[in-house]
């Protein structure tokens, strides 16, 4: 059964079940400041989770395209994916366990296929601190629903990981775990989740691969939540009713469902092959056309060469999607995601001996898997190539000097200072070569090192922290480099010009203002200005009323009529935080900065430019009010 099968079955099942199918959002949030990519279902959705009103109604269903760079160094092995698909079905306050966990068991079972003695489940075991109890709920649905089968279910208190690990599965089916792994919100455990995130107990389902056998580094005893493999999770229906208070949870305003199932997951299992890169069109023609390119045959190849098929398939896929979707390879945010994917598949279909300036080949293979789901990347298939071609050939611009300055670095350093590689050493690398650190590692370890014979890659430097000093070198980077850029156009101006200007001073004026109306627990997470509008994100949990809009457009024209002198000075940034001015003041003490006072009414830091005086702004008027994502809203503006 192929991917494409799938997702049109799952589609067409909730449909048949009421649920209107609502397309992918892009992998870009478009609206969304606090994250470079979506990477869940949900994530598109969260306005609708607290309560507003979806347009298509209570119950949804899609599949979402999701990208996670944080998994990035797990590729290569069978089942790990940067990209992939997360179907989903959604309860907006509608239904809940009693329909979702039989629709969910109903459609692996009938609509896959999938036999029911591979399936097992895990189910939340409750938070006393939080007064959220155990989910017994759904442990009696399962064991229904396993009954109807023919399976008498047993279920098992596991608790954490390293329990499950230490005491096995004690013949159970079902598994209570602790919030480490059965709860869910986007930032992950209830401890973690910031005042107003969504989350709640969720029941998540395992596909057993029992050819596969238990591997004993990762614990004495097999559990589904173990890593070794041969257990997979293909679905989470979280149930999503809990809202973070300061000092607990509450309940949300409605009980919501959001299942998501990872489409090359379900695949592996509806095949019952573990390989993700053999079962899933999007990955495996682009394994075929590797194939093709270098003469070596993915089946019958060395480890580590397999390894580099699956860095490479899955690389070139998440990149196709990524620059689909509007981000080019670059030095800044998603752009420079999608430059570390590609430097790094250069190098891997180095290892493989690939033909040189052949990756643009890879594209058209992803495009096939996907044209019927999204035809938009048959149109964009060409801009697509061109941009991974340019890529590789800048690279190779500077591989082979990179390449030799990266031997002398562990030359120098570990072999005749006995030192550990440092951060600063793989910055200069990026800097100069091009090299993103992932990247450079991956090549000492791999590579250099072997070359030298030693091994133990961990004697010679330490990979946190090398990551986190490369952090650090590339922000302190961009703050200089972008220093001159972000003092002439700070606040998201499009250009210099008059209109831009007036709207800025006007987002001066409406950020005080929102603060006076709704409360000083507003602050700016955002602007973008044109010379149309204004475009100002800022916190707030809740809709503002149209009685706040009014108040508020009211401060900002009394302050455009008051005529108020717009002046500046500047101050370190310790001092404009002890004059009260707003802005963002963490870790930047000691950086000069700017200071734009408005009369008695605003202080801000702040780059410019603003207006001399505020009747040059003209009569403020509030176009639209929205939320963003959780936690903020956005106001557009125009002025006349
Ligand atoms: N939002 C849930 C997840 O990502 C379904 O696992």
């Amino acid at each position: 059964m192929t991917a494409n099968e799938i997702r049109k079955k799952y589609l067409s099942y909730f449909a048949d079940l009421e649920h209107r199918v609502i397309a992918s959002g892009l992998l870009i949030p478009d609206n969304d400041p606090t994250t470079l990519f979506t990477g869940s279902g949900m994530q598109v959705l969260i306005p609708y989770l607290l309560g507003e009103q979806h347009p298509e109604g209570k119950r949804l269903a899609d599949s979402q395209k999701c990208f996670r760079a944080e998994d990035m160094e797990e590729v290569g092995d069978n089942r790990h994916t940067t990209f992939f698909e997360m179907l989903g079905n959604w309860s907006l306050g509608d239904y809940f366990k009693a329909e979702q966990l039989p629709w969910c068991f109903v459609f692996l079972t009938e609509k896959l296929g999938i036999d029911p003695k591979h399936l097992y489940v895990t189910v939340f075991s409750g938070s006393e601190e939080n007064s959220i109890p155990r989910d017994d709920e759904s442990v009696a649905l399962w064991k229904s629903l396993f009954k109807e089968k023919g399976i008498d279910a047993k279920d098992v208190v596991i608790g954490s990981i390293e329990e499950g690990s230490r005491n096995g599965m004690k013949g159970g089916r079902i598994f209570y775990y602790d919030a480490s792994k059965n709860w869910w919100s986007r930032v992950g455990l209830p401890d973690k989740m910031p005042e107003g995130e969504p989350g709640g107990p969720d029941s998540e389902i395992f596909y057993e691969f029992t050819e596969i056998k238990h591997d004993p580094a990762y614990g004495a005893f097999c559990h589904p939540n173990c890593d070794c493999g041969r257990f997979m999770e293909i679905g989470n229906s979280v149930f999503m009713e809990y809202q973070r208070t300061k000092t607990g949870f509450d309940p949300l305003p409605q009980r919501n469902v959001d299942f998501g199932g990872g489409l090359e997951r379900l695949t592996a299992a509806a095949n019952n092959n573990p390989d993700v890169f053999s079962t899933v069109e999007g990955l495996h023609f682009t394994v075929q056309q590797i194939e093709q390119l270098s003469g070596q045959s993915y089946a019958n190849c060395a480890p580590a060469l397999k390894w580099s098929f699956r860095v490479i398939a899955d690389h070139i896929r998440a990149s196709v999607f990524l620059i689909g979707d509007g981000a080019e390879p670059s030095n800044k945010e998603q752009g420079y995601v999608v430059r570390r994917l590609l430097r790094r598949v250069v190098r891997h279909a180095d290892m493989l001996a690939m033909e040189p300036n052949t990756l643009h080949r890879l594209v058209r293979p992803v495009v096939q898997a996907y044209e019927e789901v999204y035809p938009y990347l048959v149109k964009r298939q060409q801009l697509i190539a061109e941009a991974i071609g340019a890529e590789e050939q800048k690279f190779r611009q500077t591989l082979v000097r990179g390449e030799r300055e990266l031997r002398k670095i562990v030359n120098d350093t570990i072999l005749t200072a006995g030192k550990r590689l440092t951060g600063r050493d793989l910055f200069t690398m990026y800097a100069t070569y091009g090299f993103p650190v992932e990247l450079s590692l991956e090549e000492v370890e791999r590579v250099i090192l072997p070359e030298l014979g030693l091994e133990n890659a961990e004697n010679f430097f330490d990979r946190e922290k090398i990551l986190e000093e490369f952090k650090q070198e590339f922000e302190q980077h961009q703050l200089l480099s972008k220093g001159g850029e972000i003092k002439k156009f700070h606040g998201g101006l499009a250009d210099d010009s008059w209109e831009c200007t007036r709207l800025h001073t006007a987002t001066h004026l409406l950020h005080e203002s929102l603060r006076r109306v709704l409360g000083k627990h507003v602050f700016q997470k955002g602007s973008n200005i044109t010379r149309d509008r204004l475009r100002f994100d800022f916190s707030h949990n809740e809709k503002v009323t149209s009685e706040q809009l009014e108040a508020i457009e009211r401060e900002v024209n009394g302050a455009v009529e008051a005529d108020l002198p717009v002046s500046w000075k500047e101050m370190t940034f310790a001092e404009a935080e002890k004059l009260g001015a707003l802005g963002l003041f963490e870790d930047r003490y000691g950086e000069k900065v700017k200071v734009y006072t408005v009369g008695d009414f605003s202080k801000e830091v702040c780059g410019g430019p603003h207006v001399a005086h505020t009747a040059q702004v003209g009569k403020v008027k509030i176009k639209k009010e929205e939320a963003v994502s959780r936690g903020i809203r956005r106001i557009r503006a125009t002025v006349s």
